[in-house]
């Protein structure tokens, strides 16, 4: 069995699953772990390719369900295969990022392998090497039912609305010609 269990019941739940194409991705998908565990969203990370290791995306997506994930971040390059083939088999969200890699012409090879998808298997694609904003989306719809990661979304939004205010205060107080530290 290849596929990661939990068996520590003094563990929380893990609720994302965040699978990459190579670990050469994880550069890129390191943010989808950071916004995760700052939200206190319980995931866990490993690598899962459609090309090379393809009876173990099919052992992953299968098994995905039953193991209690609600969700799956995966990200891939080049022919990203992964996201869309993972969600061929399963029946959880899955969310796509593509990434521009060292096999990628120029990232649009990724970003379309993984967003034409046909009617009936939907990916949902962020942005070119946005994983941090995979992990936003993955917290958003765990939070829909989830009450306490919902209600840290939130405080996560306001805290960017602040950040903004704070610069537009700056900006009014020091002037444009001076720039942002
Ligand atoms: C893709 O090929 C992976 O997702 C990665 O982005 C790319 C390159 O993989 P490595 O050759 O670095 O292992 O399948």
């Amino acid at each position: 069995m290849s596929v990661e269990q939990t068996t520590d019941k003094n563990k929380p739940t893990i609720l994302v699953g965040i699978i990459m194409g190579s670990d050469s991705d994880l550069p890129v998908m390191q943010a989808a772990a950071d916004i995760l565990k700052q939200l206190e969203v319980p995931f866990e990370l490993t690598v899962v390719s459609a090309h090379r290791t393809p009876l173990r995306m099919v052992e992953y997506a299968s098994k995905a369900k039953e193991r209690g994930l609600k969700l799956i971040i995966a990200g891939a390059g080049g022919a990203a295969h992964l996201p869309g083939m993972i969600a061929s088999i399963t029946s959880l969200p899955v969310i796509g990022v593509p990434i521009k890699s060292s096999n990628s012409i120029d990232g649009w090879d990724s970003i379309l392998s993984i967003l034409q998808m046909p009617n009936g298997i939907p990916v949902a694609t962020v942005a070119l090497n946005a994983a941090k904003n995979a992990g936003i989306l993955a917290a958003s719809i765990i939070g829909a039912f989830d009450t306490s990661v919902g209600e840290r979304v939130v405080e996560y939004k306001k805290s960017l609305e602040a950040d903004v205010l704070k610069r537009i205060a700056k900006l009014k107080k020091d002037g444009w010609e001076n720039g942002f530290d």
